[in-house]
Formats: structure tokens, sequence, C-alpha cells
């Protein structure tokens, strides 16, 4: 099998994207790996399609700090190609969507409905591990490869646990699914599920990849009154546009636009940069009684000082939420129900596609901003 391997991280250096140096450092080594036969509970997944997240650049550049050699990607969809011994509900040929928490079903998150929180998905997912045993990719010397996420999906196959997929329908465009198991899940669930925005009310997205583009889509699918799109690249705007937002600015306009178009400040503000400043600017723009929901995953060594008083003192809340507080077996099916209806234009989020050996390029381009996501063909 192949896969696209990070062997040591290229710290971008300063704070703003930086010109293309991926291309040049080559972090990702695409290469030849035995392909693992899936153990019990375990299926064998041929990758049709991965697409590229910014959570992939941040394990790149060091800000999520991951076990090393490890196969990276976790955004992808496939076919079952083998399954292993005591899974029932899947067969060879199943149409999946590759999901990046592999919940266990009991730990005290499953148990109380949050999947997405697993706390064992959470344990091997740090270690670089699958959810039914160790890592087991190995390069054709023998040296142990670390999973990611449960996924490693810049690979032409994958062994994942059946907790990783989702199945879909078989008609479903590869090039539309790629996309549904970690933006679309994290924008639509931090909307739908975190803050469950209701009609009428008025919603601000800063920081418009695909992430922050799939909040767009889902306020405005809720019958959000307004919605307010925040990016520095103006490249972001018409395409939030065409998602339904129904303001666009740069973060300098962001008070103005706010104020225009609800007063004293919105109902929900979406971080959706990674940023502990914007998260303080969303506290800052978000009426009495306002959320504010963190999606964007800053470094760990950031810190957030905002004023304490806001909290008690005009009822805001600041909400986290990890891949967007979702059910996958429930949301993706939902999801792609709108999708269906034409409700959902998730096609406006797929840049381009490129073959996996220009997977550093990839790199460049989402760190400067010229694409939303790129999916990759191994
Ligand atoms: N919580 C989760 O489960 C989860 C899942 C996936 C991704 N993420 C995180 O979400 C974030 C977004 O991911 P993505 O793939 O959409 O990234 P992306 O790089 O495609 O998009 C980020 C956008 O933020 C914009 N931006 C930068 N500074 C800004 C500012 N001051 N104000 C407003 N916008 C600004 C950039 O111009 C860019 O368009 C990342 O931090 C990623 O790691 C979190
Ligand atoms: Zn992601
Ligand atoms: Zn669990």
């Amino acid at each position: 099998m192949k896969a696209a391997v990070l062997y040591s991280t290229v710290p971008r250096t300063g704070t703003a994207p930086q010109k293309p140096s991926y291309t040049d450092a080559r972090p990702l080594v695409v290469q030849e790996l035995d392909g693992p036969e899936p153990r019990a509970g375990e299926l064998g997944v041929a990758i049709t399609y991965s697409s590229l997240c910014h959570s992939d650049l941040s394990v790149v550049d060091g800000s999520r700090v991951r076990p090393l050699p490890m196969a990276l990607g976790h955004e992808a969809v496939g076919r079952v190609v083998s399954v292993g011994a005591g899974v029932s509900d899947v067969s060879v040929g199943d149409h999946v969507v590759l999901v990046f928490v592999p919940s266990c079903g009991d730990c005290r998150a499953c148990r109380s409905g949050r999947p997405a929180l697993c706390h064992r998905a959470a344990e091997v997912n740090g270690s670089g591990d699958l959810l039914h045993g160790e890592a087991l990719l190995r390069t054709p010397s023998g040296e142990r490869i670390n999973h990611h996420l449960g996924v490693s999906a810049f690979a032409d196959y994958a062994v994942v646990a059946r907790e990783s997929v989702v199945v879909i329908d078989d008609d479903v465009p590869d090039t539309v699914g790629a996309m549904f198991g970690c933006a679309v899940l994290t924008g639509m669930g931090a909307v739908l599920n975190t803050a469950v925005v209701t009609a009428g009310q008025s919603v601000a997205v800063f920081g418009l990849g695909a992430v922050g583009l799939s909040a767009v889509m889902a306020a405005s699918l809720t019958g959000a009154g307004s919605v307010i799109a925040i990016d520095p690249n103006p490249g972001k705007h018409q395409l939030a546009l065409d998602c339904g937002a129904t303001a666009v600015g740069t973060p300098d306009d962001a008070a103005r636009l706010i104020k225009e178009a609800a007063g004293d400040g919105v109902d929900v503000a979406i971080e959706a940069v990674g940023s502990p400043g914007v998260i303080a600017a969303c506290l800052g723009h978000v009426t009495r009684g306002g959320a504010v929901v963190s999606v964007g995953l800053p470094h760990p060594s950031a810190e957030l000082t905002v004023p304490a008083l806001q909290f008690a003192g005009a009822g805001k809340r600041l909400l986290g939420s990890y891949m967007g507080d979702a059910v996958p077996g429930r949301d993706i099916p939902l999801y792609l129900g709108y999708w269906r209806e034409g409700r959902l234009p998730v096609e406006l989020l797929h840049t381009d596609t490129r073959p996996l050996t220009e997977i550093n390029e990839g790199l460049d381009a989402l760190a400067s901003g010229q694409v939303v996501r790129r999916l990759f063909q191994a």
C-alpha cells in the first residue's frame, strides 16, 4: 500500500501564512508500506479520495502534537475491501465515509450520548493506535508507523475500526462524500448540535475554510436571520455568499457588519480559525446571553485572556465543539439528506483534485488560503 508519512515536523515561523515552504521541505513522504489485514472489529478500506484539512497542517507544523512517524490524513471516502471477524453490519463493497473519532460506545462520554468526546478514542488517537489494537502500519523494514486519528487517509488503503466508518448510499459522488467526515460534520455540528441555532437568530462565522463555510451553510439552512461571514482573505468572501452568508467582510469590517445586522451583537459566533485572539473578539461580538462556539484548534501553549465579568454579568457562554458534537451515524445521513434536497451545497468546498504525490504542495496551498478543500488520489 501507499501512504504519506510524516517523520518530522516543519514549524511555520511567524504568525502569518508563510510563502511556499512545504513544497521545498517535503515533510510528507509518499512511500510503500506493508498493507495489513483487518483484525477483529476492523475493516480494510480502499481510499477513493482523501481531503486536506487544517488539522493535518497543524500536525505537520507541530501545533497538534502527535507521535511520529505518522501516516497522516483523516477526512476521506472509500469502499470496504475486507471485513474483520465479528463485524456483521458492514460488507465488502460498502461505500463509507471515514470519521476521525472511533467512539467505543462504552465510556462515560459515549454512554452520555456524546461519542465525539469518547475517552477511549482520545487515548488511541493520541497514541497513534487503533480502537481494537496497536498500530498496524509498518515500513517494509519493520518500523512502526502511527495511525492518524484512526484513519491515515492520505493513502490508497487503510485498516480502520468499524467505528471509524459510516456507510453511505452508493450514488453519493466521492468528491462530495470525502468532505463529510471532518469539515461538514464539524462545521454543521457546531451550529446544529453545539449552539443549537434556531430560525431568526443572528450568527457570525469567523474563518472561512471548509469548517467555517460548513457552519455558514448550517446557519443558512436553519433559517438564521443573518449570517455574517468574516475572513481576512477576500478570496473567501464570494464563496461564503454562495454558501448562504448574508454579509461578508474582513475582521476590520466585523463590528460594523454585526451592528448593521444584529444591533448590539449576534446570538451566536462561531470561531473556526484556532486563534485565542479571535475567540476573545467573538465574545465581544455576541449579545447578552449569546454563545461563542470554539471550533478552531489553537496551539496547545496558547492561552485565552478575556474580561471575566461577561459570563455571569451578561450571560455569555463559551462552548467548545469537537467534531461538531456529532453522532456520526445519525448526522452524516441527516446532512447527506440535506445535500440531496439541494439545501447543502457541499460541492462548493471542493477546490480541486491532485495526485497524492503533490500532498506537500497542497500544504502550501492550504496554508496560504488558495484552496478550501483539495482532494487527493493515491
Ligand atoms: N473542533 C474540531 O473538531 C475541528 C475539526 C476540524 C478542524 N478544526 C480546526 O478548525 C480550524 C479551521 O479548519 P479549516 O480546515 O477550515 O482551516 P482553513 O485553513 O481552511 O481555514 C481557516 C480560515 O481562517 C481564516 N483566518 C485567519 N485569521 C483569521 C481571523 N483573524 N479572522 C477570521 N478568519 C481568519 C483564514 O484566512 C482561513 O480562510 C482549524 O484550526 C482546524 O484545526 C477543528
Ligand atoms: Zn479535519
Ligand atoms: Zn467511548
